[in-house]
C-alpha cells in the first residue's frame, strides 16, 4: 500500500507515542504519513483529514497513539471460535471456513488469543482518556475471560447486552433454536461512568435491528459486517460532535462509516489488506 513513497511524508520519531490528528492539519488526501521509530515503520492514510486509517495488526499501531486522546472505542474484534468450531460435527463448519479464511485470530489457541487480547486491552486502557468508553461485541462464551483481562487495566465493567437479529437465516430451525443474538460488552476506563446521551429517555440493554442490508454491502462483503444503525445507535449515546472514536479491527469500516457521518473524528485499524480497502472504499463513497 505504502509502495508509492512519493507523496508520502516520512518522519522519524523517538518517542512513539504522538497526536496523529496534527500530521494532517491541511485536510489533503496527501497528508497519508510514515511514522519511523527505532524498531518499526507504521504508515497511516489520512481522508478528509479527520480520519486515519492504517492497513496492519492493530496492536502495532496503538502503540503509536498518544496516551489519553481518544473518547471511545468501538469495535468487534474477532471472537477466536474456529478451533471450537472445528471440533464440533455441523453443517456450520464448512460455511465457517468459507467465510473467516481471512480472520487471522479466529483460529489461535486461547492461550494465545487472551494473549493477544491482553495487549489490546493494555494499549486501549492507555490510549482512552479517564472516563472513555470501550464497547466491543464478544461471543458469550468468551465474556468472563473479556472482563477480567479488562479489570486488569482500570476498565470497570458496566453492562452487558445483547444484539438482537430480527431476519436472521433460519438455519436448521427444525433441529435447534435459531441463532439470532450476539453480546456486547460495555466498560469505563478508571471511572464509573462516562458520557451517556439518553436525553432523558430509558435505554434498554437489549438492541434490536434487521441484519446488514444488501445496500450496505454494496462496495464489497465482509463476513461479519455490522448494520449501520446498530453502530450508530452507540456512536449517538456513547460519544459526542468532534470526539475520537477508535476502531481496532475494523472489518469493512462500518465505524467509521457512521462516525464520519456524524461528525466524530475516527481512526480505524484493520490487518488485511482486503477488508482494508473495503473500508477505505465505503468510507470515501457512502
Ligand atoms: C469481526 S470483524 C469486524 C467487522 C466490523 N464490525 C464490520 O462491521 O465490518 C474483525 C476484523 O478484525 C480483523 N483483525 C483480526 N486481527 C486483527 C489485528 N490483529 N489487527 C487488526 N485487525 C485485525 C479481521 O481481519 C476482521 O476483518
Amino acid at each position: 500500500m505504502y509502495k508509492n513513497t512519493d507523496k508520502l511524508r516520512v518522519f522519524s520519531v523517538k518517542e512513539p507515542q504522538l497526536d496523529l490528528f496534527s500530521f494532517t492539519e491541511n485536510n489533503k488526501l496527501e497528508d497519508n504519513f510514515l511514522l519511523s521509530s527505532e524498531d518499526k515503520d507504521i504508515g497511516f492514510e489520512s481522508i478528509g483529514g479527520d480520519t486515519l486509517l492504517g492497513n496492519g495488526n492493530c496492536v502495532d499501531f496503538l502503540t503509536f497513539i498518544k496516551s489519553s486522546t481518544v473518547d471511545l472505542i468501538l469495535t468487534d474484534p474477532p471472537y477466536n471460535l474456529g478451533n471450537f468450531m472445528h471440533k464440533r460435527n455441523t453443517n456450520l463448519v464448512q460455511m465457517r471456513e468459507n467465510q473467516f479464511a481471512y480472520a487471522g485470530w479466529d483460529n489461535l489457541s486461547q492461550e494465545d488469543w487472551e494473549k493477544e487480547m491482553d495487549v489490546f486491552f493494555k494499549e486501549s486502557s492507555r490510549v482512552l482518556k479517564k472516563g472513555g468508553t470501550l464497547l466491543l461485541f464478544m461471543s458469550l462464551m468468551k465474556i468472563e475471560t473479556i472482563i477480567k483481562l479488562a479489570a486488569k487495566y482500570k476498565f470497570y465493567y458496566k453492562t452487558t447486552g445483547i444484539w438482537h437479529k430480527t431476519n436472521p437465516m433460519p438455519r436448521n430451525m427444525n433441529i435447534h433454536f435459531v441463532n439470532s443474538t450476539e453480546a456486547w460488552v460495555y466498560f469505563i476506563k478508571d471511572n464509573t461512568s462516562g458520557t451517556f446521551n439518553n436525553k432523558g429517555k430509558v435505554v434498554h440493554d437489549f438492541v434490536e435491528t434487521s441484519l446488514t442490508t444488501s445496500k450496505e454491502k454494496k462496495f464489497g462483503k465482509h463476513p461479519t459486517q455490522k448494520p449501520a444503525k446498530l453502530i450508530a445507535h452507540f456512536i449517538s449515546l456513547l460519544s459526542n460532535e468532534n470526539d475520537v472514536l477508535l476502531d481496532p479491527f475494523m472489518g469493512s469500516g462500518t465505524t467509521g462509516v457512521c462516525a464520519r457521518k456524524m461528525d466524530r473524528k475516527f481512526i480505524g485499524l484493520e490487518l488485511d489488506e482486503n477488508y482494508y480497502e473495503l473500508s477505505k472504499t465505503r468510507m470515501l463513497n457512502e
